[in-house]
């Protein structure tokens, strides 16, 4: 007895030192899986500024950057100090306008207008995989729970749907009670406006916030695994009247130098990165509606361009293809006029 009983001790042992090791190694490939595919990502995206290894001077475009220039990602008592978390935020962010006192002087947001931000390029899952490649270049590993996150955000959902489940019938109720209230009264009354449509209006905002709610947690969750999508950019009319085309022009320069730091991988006149074809004869060379077109959703048309979507709204993407239609350099080989 005695003996079988420590048999199977040994035995339940052996299975569950297996067990261990197996969630042990399953876990180191879940890693380097996600490594992996974090090197190709950092190759293709970030490499060309922040060199092979994150060593400064590496990346071919790190000297024709003006500052601050990439950090050393190499150098772990600078990177030791950012949490998974910062180093996440300063990759996904949104693009804040330097030029602005405010912006700088918040010291809580990382805001250098030529690190682009890689939010509506890369789904999360990638950019943390970025992040995971990024901490070998200094001898770190990422610590982020990859997978408590993602429950995190399912958790959201199904919250906001149940949310969403219980107020359906309190608006139906309320369309019911209005549609009553509207047969039961006369004819030549129907220009009052009935409480029950009051009440109506209230649900349905009440309703709307909701269901933005759960759209928002819907999108997340899309999101962690899937690379964000627009629609395509239809054709704008960018028309515009002459009184105002000097300002938006205006405008489109300090967004492309000081919000979505365009300089940082385009030149003009040999001031700027590498990364994209020189922009000096761009309003001779591209077409407005192209250039409109092209900068509010890259990868819309060409999926695989190393030049990230910088979420540009409308407004300035207006701005700054009115800029870039202003570049008109002469062709290299004719004279060069002198600067005043
Ligand atoms: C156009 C050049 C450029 C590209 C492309 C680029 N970066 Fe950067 N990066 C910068 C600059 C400039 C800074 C800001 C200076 C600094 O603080 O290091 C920066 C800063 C950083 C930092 C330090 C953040 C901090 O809090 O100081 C990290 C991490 C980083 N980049 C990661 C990446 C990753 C990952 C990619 C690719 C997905 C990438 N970068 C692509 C230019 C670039
Ligand atoms: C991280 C680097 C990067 C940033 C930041 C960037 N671009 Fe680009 N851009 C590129 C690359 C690379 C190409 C070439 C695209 C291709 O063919 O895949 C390109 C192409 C272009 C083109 C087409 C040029 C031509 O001659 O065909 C325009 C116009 C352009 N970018 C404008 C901008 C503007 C405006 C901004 C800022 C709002 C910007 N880019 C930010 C890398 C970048």
């Amino acid at each position: 007895m005695k003996n079988i009983s420590g048999k199977r001790l040994g035995i339940s042992a052996i299975v569950s030192g297996l067990g261990l090791i197996l969630l042990i190694s399953g876990c180191a490939l879940f890693e380097d899986e996600q490594t992996a595919k974090g090197r190709k990502l950092y190759h293709h995206y970030c490499m060309h500024c922040h060199g092979e290894n994150g060593r400064q001077n590496e990346g071919f475009n790190w000297s024709s950057m003006s500052d601050p220039r990439p950090r050393d990602l190499s150098d772990k008592a600078a990177m030791s100090t950012f949490s998974d978390e910062e180093i996440f935020s300063a990759v996904s962010r949104e693009m804040r306008d330097t030029s602005k006192e405010e912006v700088l002087n918040d010291e809580n947001y990382f805001a250098v207008s030529t690190m682009p931000t890689f939010k509506y390029t890369l789904s999360e899952k990638e950019i943390w995989g970025v992040i995971g490649y990024v901490r070998t270049l200094h001898g770190m590993s990422l610590t982020y729970d990859l997978e408590a996150r993602q429950k995190e955000l399912q958790g959201v959902l199904q919250e906001a749907e149940q949310a969403l489940e219980a107020e359906k019938p309190v608006l139906e109720a309320a369309e019911l009670k209005l549609e009553e209230a509207e047969e039961a009264r006369s004819d030549d009354d129907d220009e009052t406006i009935l409480p029950e449509e009051e009440a109506l209006e209230e649900v349905q905002a009440k309703f709307d916030g909701i269901q933005d709610i759960y759209d928002q947690a819907k999108a997340a969750v899309d999101n962690f695994s899937k690379r964000p999508k627009m629609n395509q950019v239809s054709r704008p009319d960018l028309a515009i009247s002459e009184e105002e085309l000097p300002r938006l022009e205006e405008v489109g320069k300090q967004l492309y130098q000081n919000k979505y730091g365009c300089n940082g991988c385009h030149s003009i006149n040999e001031q700027g990165g590498l990364v994209g074809p020189a922009l000096d004869r761009a309003g001779f060379r591209l077409n407005d509606t192209w250039v409109y077109r092209w900068i509010r959703y890259p990868q819309g048309m060409k999926k695989h361009t190393r030049m990230p979507n910088l979420g540009i709204n409308d407004q300035d993407a207006r701005a700054v293809t009115a800029y870039l239609e202003t570049l008109r350099a002469p062709k290299p080989d004719q004279p060069i006029a002198a600067p005043e």
